[in-house]
């Protein structure tokens, strides 16, 4: 089914449940992640940062291995492949290399600033059929090099933005990228109530997905929350499982070396994260 990040959030919007934007690191994660989505009927978006296109060599592999993987895997669910914090150059990059949805972060620049390439990046993509993401309020913490303080965003800032006519909106509400502090004070859902009572219907997009607590994922949603971006938590889970296997030798074992055998453990690890994660946003069987 081929529908566009925006339609699938406006339907998780209405259907109250948020699609997963699960951070996709080289092939396994791509392999795991679609084929849980498969799995369990439900839509997904695969983000990449700068830093991950950069390691698979350049957003067009990208582009090349997830449409090919959509083929050979037989894959039915709605899936985008949606570029994570791009800077301005990037957006235009991977417009360019075939990417249907785009995150444009001008939360870095003053607002006018901000306002200004948004506008501009909206008429560019919407003329290709590209769904646009934009950003208002730093997300805290460090998303593959891009770094800031958390904050909460400005509700008419976001009204501004969101009149840009962009099709989903990241703005910060206490949310950080990476682990949270044993001290993080929880999700500011004045600052989420605030800002919906100014955008309407626009789907919200909550960052820093790894490590909120569930009761705060549900309620977020059920305050117009309609996208959940995670990423550190399948590295975690990856990182965990092929420690297990190396350090209990498997990989000195017959052919456990074989990489097809050594990144198995962490890609399996993915899996059960990702499940964890659709089943929690509401998104299995919508599909
Ligand atoms: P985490 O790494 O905290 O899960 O955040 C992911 C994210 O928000 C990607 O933009």
């Amino acid at each position: 089914m081929v529908i566009s990040a925006k339609e699938m959030l406006q339907e998780a919007r209405a259907g109250k449940y948020a699609v997963a934007q699960i951070n996709i690191n080289n092939l396994e994660w791509t392999k795991s992640v679609l084929t849980v989505a498969e799995e369990l009927r439900s839509p997904i978006i695969l983000g990449c940062t700068q830093g991950a296109g950069k390691y698979m060599t350049g957003y067009k592999t990208v582009v090349g291995m997830v449409n090919g993987m959509l083929e050979s895997m037989n894959i039915t669910v709605p899936v985008a492949l949606h570029l994570d914090h791009g800077s301005y150059e990037h957006c235009y990059q991977c417009i360019d290399a075939g990417f249907m949805s785009i995150m444009f972060d001008g939360s870095s620049y003053p607002i006018e600033e901000n306002v200004a390439k948004t506008k501009e990046l909206v008429e560019v993509c919407h003329k290709k059929g590209i769904s646009l993401e934009a950003e208002v309020g730093a997300i805290g913490g460090d998303e593959d090099g891009v770094a800031a303080q958390g904050e909460c965003a400005d509700p008419d800032e976001c009204k501004r933005i969101a009149d840009l006519g962009i099709d989903f909106l990241a703005a910060g509400i206490g949310n950080i990228h990476g682990q949270y502090p044993a001290n993080w004070k929880g999700l500011s859902f004045e600052t989420l109530e605030a800002i919906k009572e100014k955008v309407g219907d626009l789907p919200l997009v909550l960052h820093g997905g790894t490590g909120i607590p569930e009761d705060m994922i549900k309620k977020a949603i059920s305050l117009g929350v309609a996208k959940i971006n995670v990423n550190t938590e399948c590295q975690l889970s990856f990182a965990a499982a092929t420690r297990k296997y190396i350090e209990e030798g498997r990989d000195l074992q017959g052919k456990g070396f074989d990489p097809r055998k050594l990144l198995l453990p962490g890609a399996e690890a993915i899996k059960e994260t990702v499940r964890q994660k659709l089943t929690l946003f509401g998104s299995v069987g919508k599909a």
